[in-house]
């Protein structure tokens, strides 16, 4: 009993410090918190209850019988967001750099069991030398069945990967394979093979932060939603990213009180500029649409002519993906088509409406695009939309040419209401192409070709380059001036909030992976 009784003493001592004083001190000046100090900040003050706390690790090779620290280098358990279950996971690198054993696997399998059960969100803080070198192939099972817990909950439940120190090797499958990623700025990286491999292989010399760092993961490969500019930041974006999502892919997404006033916006009179050649900020349509400060962006850095994220619309979460005309005139290509199919495939798996604005000219040309399979990644955006059943509007505000018209979510492909603008122009492409290509002999032939193509060009953008042909078809449901817009879009998104819809009965679709 004795015993027992001094066990918990140094488990409240000990748990989540085991690698002792000095490694903490270490830690800190490395600019990161510990593995309990970060969940004191994710989490509602005093919420926290930990799991599993007295767990060792059960290795006696290499002299390990006798490095045994309590908890085993992960601090798991649950606790509060904003007063709502979650369920955490924090690796603590002061205990064998936060490497993964075949018990600090179990522990983290524990928390993701109950998780499911239950139907809450997980959180997993990385921070890990992966592996645990000295377990072998029992902590490569561990992060397998790691794996293969994350796809079962994936849909299920909403998942959530801070990386705050390294996470490298197969350790990084797991933070890929939940919905989203927050690296933390300076201290951590992210790479199947490190910069020595690299060098080795390819003789490459890259340093850790070009090669997995948070920026190079925000803005090249894209495999980070999110950074942040230290722990706190990373874990105050995570509860903020927590509130746009329901627990479970069962309940309807969380609505904060709001009482619907005169609803007009004045101001989105004026961001379509007079020519449309000209750019504008999709994101000032955004502000003018959404509740105040609640759009939250995901992707910021990467692909840039599209815009995902969250926001509230009269205190209901919505998804919100739009073209930005500010970036590449808003042209889908392959990295924007594969970052709004994951956006929308996140949002129709939790119940959370999707928004769509739309100024879109079509898909980049170029070998690159092409040689990068813009088919296979443009047909992601196009069936994501499409399996979608969550309920869906779109908004187009100039142009939706050629495909991207059909892909961004219209009314062919499954969309609920389609509004646009008096400046919306809707056609196969733009009135000068269009000229060129089908008024091609006439203009060849005239006296003039260039006042003639300029006469053709105004005739087809008289027919197309507005709302109104797609409006008489049905394919738009209203064209709205763009003051009224919020409060037409709140309208819709009320009407449709007990939408019911299924899709033809299968085992799953097979979306161009
Ligand atoms: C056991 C480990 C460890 C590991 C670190 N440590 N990684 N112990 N297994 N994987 C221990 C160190 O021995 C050290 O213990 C303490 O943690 C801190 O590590 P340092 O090296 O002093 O820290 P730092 O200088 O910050 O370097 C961090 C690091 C480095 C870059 C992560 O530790 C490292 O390269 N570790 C090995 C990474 C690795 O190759 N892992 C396996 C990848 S393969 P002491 O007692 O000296 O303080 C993999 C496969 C997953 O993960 C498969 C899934 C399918």
């Amino acid at each position: 009993m004795k015993e027992k009784d001094e066990l918990l003493r140094q488990k409240l001592e000990l748990s989540g410090q085991g690698g002792g004083k000095a490694r903490i001190e270490k830690h800190h000046k490395g600019g990161k918190l510990t593995a309990h100090e970060r969940l004191n900040i994710l989490l509602d003050p005093d919420s926290f209850e930990e799991i599993g706390a007295l767990v060792t690790h059960r290795t006696k090779d290499f002299g390990m019988e006798k490095q045994v620290y309590y908890g085993d280098g992960v601090v798991t358990g649950y606790g509060r967001i904003n007063d709502r279950l979650v369920y955490v996971f924090a690796q603590d690198f002061t205990v064998f750099g936060g490497s993964l054993s075949e018990t600090h696997a179990e522990k983290i399998c524990k928390v993701m069991d109950l998780a499911m059960k239950t139907g809450a969100p997980l959180i997993g803080l990385n921070d890990s030398g992966g592996a645990r070198i000295q377990e072998g192939v029992r902590s490569l099972g561990g992060y397998a069945d790691i794996f293969y817990r994350n796809v079962l909950a994936s849909g299920v439940i909403p998942q959530i990967s801070a990386i705050m120190g390294p996470c490298a090797g197969g350790a990084v499958y797991s933070p890929a394979m939940t919905d989203f990623t927050v690296m933390v700025e300076g201290t951590s990286y992210m790479f199947v093979t490190g910069p020595n491999v690299v060098k080795t292989v390819t003789n490459e010399e890259v340093t850790f932060e070009e090669l997995g760092g948070a920026h190079t993961h925000a803005t090249k490969s894209g495999v980070t939603h999110l950074t942040a500019d230290d722990d706190v930041d990373c874990l105050k974006k995570i509860r903020n990213l927590v509130g746009y999502m329901p627990q479970n892919c069962e309940e309807t997404t969380p609505r904060i009180q709001y009482e619907i006033k005169e609803e007009f916006r004045d101001q989105l009179a004026s961001v379509i500029p007079d020519s449309a050649q000209k750019p504008y900020d999709m994101k000032e349509i955004i502000k003018g649409v959404a509740d105040d400060n609640s759009f939250m962006e995901i992707h910021p850095e990467y692909a840039d002519n599209i815009i995902v994220g969250f926001a509230r619309l009269a205190g209901r979460s919505i998804g919100i993906v739009g073209n930005q005309p500010l970036s590449l005139a808003g042209v889908l290509d392959v990295a924007s088509s594969k970052k709004g199919a994951r956006f929308v495939r996140f949002c129709d798996c939790f119940n959370i409406p999707l928004l769509v604005l739309v100024d879109v000219p079509g898909f980049l040309p170029g070998t690159d695009q092409e040689w990068n399979a813009i088919i296979t990644n443009g047909a992601k955006l196009l069936y994501a939309f499409s399996e979608a059943t969550v309920p869906r509007v779109t908004l187009i505000t100039r142009k939706a040419y050629g495909g991207a018209y059909d892909v961004m979510n219209s009314k062919h492909i499954g969309a609920d209401m389609n509004f646009a603008w008096p400046s919306a122009e809707i056609a196969v492409m733009g009135a000068k192409g269009a000229s060129e290509i089908i008024f091609k002999k006439e203009i060849n032939e005239a006296a003039d070709p260039i006042a003639k193509l300029k006469e053709k060009e105004d005739e087809y953008a008289e027919k197309f380059a507005n709302p109104y042909s797609a409006a008489e078809r049905g394919f738009i449901d209203e064209v709205i001036f763009p003051r009224e817009t919020r409060r037409k879009l709140i309208k819709a998104f009320s009407m449709l909030q007990n939408k019911v819809a299924h899709l033809p009965k299968k085992k799953h679709g097979n979306i161009p992976l």
